[in-house]
């Protein structure tokens, strides 16, 4: 049993395979949260609420004496009714008013996820459901707290529904989709942020007694900030102490905060960024909010990535490519921008197959007459100048060498030099009578729109038809700005940025599932969209633009805590790298891109034979470790070097495959050993090329030798064979 309930006491213990959660519906129906954290085997905590000790000079709740909900750890709270402190919900009534009043109704338990139409979740029909009605009788809304139980992962999720039964409009300002309340802010803020080609790089610092904010207004999921907030005990390491972590799995505009209260007790939240988010619940309408994945673990930050790499593998991706290898791949991007010569696409895809890769893509430039980026995005048509026959043909000259086809298309964008944007101005975003702000030369469609959405997936099920693609990289290249709809009538103008992301949703979905064989990678300039909710529609994802070997090992460090490694793109590019000018040699940028799903960006007919031969040899190698490095257990490895060298590990049954870069060299530095993690003790393991053979916990507790680093941007690689 994963949730038990005190049916008397209105008392709900949910239980993950090492977490509890409990909360209860107290004498007045307030819904209060009693705990969070390491699993609980049977209590019910019913001492728990009556034996807080706060003071408040707030106004009694209820007219009752000394019961004031200011004291208590509410689970879900509104504001000024009297609780002052900040609210997870504020909805605006007919009357002007923004009191909400949700008392307890009852309970329902349902098997599996709950799965709503049209916007992605974490799904497991093995799941529990845990489904707490609310109702606020005065205004006749209904409100539904959904909890889902992922036993086995150590994972729960919320969400949160609201049903207006009143005869009247309600104005959703805020509807967050999971708030918690922790008894005291001893606890330092982990986030994952950074900017184009710099993106999720981990941050921590302790709380002061204030809001804290990680948030997007963007309307993308964005570069800036991950959904995603921990807080972490001081003493929190990456292998040992507390974690509190919440993500959500939406691709637009969220707000994760931390409010510290008078108390010293905090309020951790997720949800919709209510600054540019207004919702119209009309009459007999029900809204849902983005599911929240809730995470907590006492093994450290990376048993956090730990559980949410694998949450992500096994309950956010789907379909055919869910398990299955994922093909080394070359891109046309850094080779050749925009330059794209039919002949000489041929003669690199040639030399590619010779060196053993298996995937074709074809990047920006193919289409319209898009020479640069100031045109052509919405023209969707081959541009005959670089391929006379056609797009078809040229594909069938790429399978014929045996290798797959893949596409870059940018579908969400309209370049105002393009036909589709002078047949359609009225298409783009924008507010009426003010400046359309270009970006990248280019305007965002208007998602919110049917007619928009049903030109996207025809345009695209044709093109990806017509064309026979393997593969598709699906970019998005900048943020919405002056977002108003044509479409939209005045009153839901506050709509437009939820509605963009749910127009996306339905036009993913139905694409990609009219093509189950169909490989689909999520890219917004780089690693700007990487996310849960797109992650649930497209199994991987271009990690970062910024393709440097040394400045990608904080890149790849930090998204491999949230997302799974076969979803991480990590190319071999040019050196001088064409992001920093950074020389660093083939080997080091290889053994750094086979942390993640590997390919190649760069000229390879350019390159000297030894080089040649190195990448045959690297690309063999990966295939060997391809399916240990997708989808075995990934570990960060501690380093004496710390924020100078970077060590990992992946292990499976097979194999334990472990890499090592050292970022500047030093003279006569300390002799190094690096300690490997999780291995079974006695396991006997082989070390591939050399006669060596470990134990797992001499390789645990000794470790393995660092070679003497003699130059910098140095790496190393170890490949374990289980005996
Ligand atoms: C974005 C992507 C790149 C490339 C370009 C093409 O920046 O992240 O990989 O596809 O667009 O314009």
């Amino acid at each position: 049993m994963t949730i038990k309930i005190d049916k008397d006491k209105r008392i709900f213990h949910l239980q993950t395979n090492t977490t509890s959660y409990l909360l209860q519906a107290n004498e007045q129906g307030h819904l209060l949260h009693l705990y969070w954290g390491e699993k609980l085997e049977t209590t019910f905590l019913d001492y728990y609420v009556s034996e807080i000790q706060r003071a408040s000079y707030i106004a009694d709740a209820d007219g009752i004496p000394e019961y004031k909900l200011e004291r208590l750890p509410v689970e879900y709270p509104s504001f000024g009714h009297p609780d002052l402190r900040s609210p997870a919900m504020t909805l605006k009534h007919r009357d002007g008013s923004r009191i909400s009043d949700f008392r307890y109704v009852d309970y329902e338990v349902m098997k599996g996820h709950v799965a709503v139409s049209g916007q992605p979740c974490l799904t497991d029909e093995k799941a529990e459901t845990l489904v707490i009605t609310l109702m606020d009788a005065y205004q006749k809304l209904t409100m539904k707290q959904y909890y889902t139980v992922f036993v086995e992962s150590d994972v729960m999720t919320r969400k949160v529904e609201l049903v207006n039964e009143g005869s009247e409009t309600v104005l959703i300002e805020q509807l967050n989709s999971a708030c918690v309340e922790l008894p005291h802010m001893n606890y330092d803020l982990v986030h994952l942020s950074g900017k184009w080609a710099r993106e999720r790089h981990l941050h921590r610092a302790p709380l002061t007694q204030n809001r804290q904010t990680v948030a997007t207004r963007r309307g993308q999921s964005s570069h800036e900030h991950d959904p995603f907030i921990a807080l972490v005990t001081p003493e929190t390491t990456e292998t040992t102490g507390e974690v509190y972590a919440m993500r959500l799995v939406y691709s637009g505009d969220y707000s994760a905060t931390v409010d510290v209260d008078m108390q010293e007790a905090l309020r951790l939240q997720i949800g919709l960024n209510p600054e540019q988010f207004e919702w119209n619940l009309k009459a007999g309408q029900s809204f849902i909010t983005p599911e929240a994945v809730l995470v907590y673990t006492n093994g450290g930050l990376g048993k956090m990535g730990q559980v949410f790499q694998n949450t992500a593998q096994k309950h956010v991706v789907r379909g055919n490519f869910q398990y299955k290898e994922r093909p080394v791949l070359i891109n046309s991007w850094e080779a050749f921008y925009f330059d794209l010569k039919e002949k000489e696409l041929l003669e690199f895809a040639k030399e590619a197959k010779e060196l053993g890769v298996e995937l074709f893509v074809l990047d920006d430039g193919w289409f319209g007459k898009r020479d640069d980026d100031s045109s052509s995005l919405g023209d969707w048509f081959v541009d005959k100048r670089k391929f006379p026959n056609g797009l078809r043909p040229f594909r069938d000259q790429i399978k014929d060498l045996g290798l797959q086809f893949g596409l870059w298309v940018e579908p969400e964008m309209v370049s105002p030099d393009s036909e589709l944007f002078r047949a359609h101005p009225d298409w783009a975003l924008e507010v009426t009578g003010r400046l359309r702000s270009l970006s990248r030369k280019q305007y965002v469609l208007d998602l919110t729109n049917p007619e928009v959405r049903d030109y996207l997936v025809n345009t695209f099920i044709n093109l990806f038809k017509e064309v026979g693609v393997d593969y598709v990289k699906w970019d998005f290249n900048r943020s919405l700005t002056e977002a108003g709809s044509n479409y939209l009538p005045e009153e839901q103008q506050g709509e437009v940025y939820h509605r963009y992301v749910l127009g996306l949703y339905e036009i993913v979905e139905k694409i990609t599932s009219a093509f189950p064989d169909v490989l689909f990678e999520n890219c917004a300039g780089g690693g700007g969209r990487f996310d849960l909710g797109m992650t649930y529609y497209m199994p991987q994802t271009w990690t970062s633009d910024d393709t440097d070997a040394i400045e990608r090992l904080a890149i790849q460090q930090g998204t491999s805590y949230l997302y799974p490694n076969a979803s991480m793109g990590c190319h071999v590019s040019a050196s001088p790298n064409h992001q920093n000018g950074r020389v660093t040699s083939l080997k080091t940028r290889g053994i750094v891109a086979m942390q993640g799903n590997f390919g190649y960006e760069l000229d390879i007919t350019n390159l000297t034979e030894e080089e040649k031969t190195e990448i045959k040899e690297q690309i063999a190698l990966y295939k060997e470790i391809r399916p240990t490095v997708q989808f075995g257990t990934f570990t960060h490895l501690p380093t004496i070097e710390q924020d100078n060298a970077y060590a990992w590990q992946h292990a499976d049954d097979r194999l334990v495959v472990v890499g090592y870069t050292q970022i500047l060299s030093k003279a006569n530095s300390p002799s190094k050993r690096l300690r490997l993690a999780g291995l079974p003790k006695q396991g006997r393991y082989k070390q591939k090329g050399t006669d060596k053979v470990y134990y797992g916990d001499e390789l645990m507790r000794v470790g393995l030798q660092v070679e003497r680093v003699t130059h910098d941007f140095y790496a190393q690689q170890w490949i374990l064979e289980k005996q």
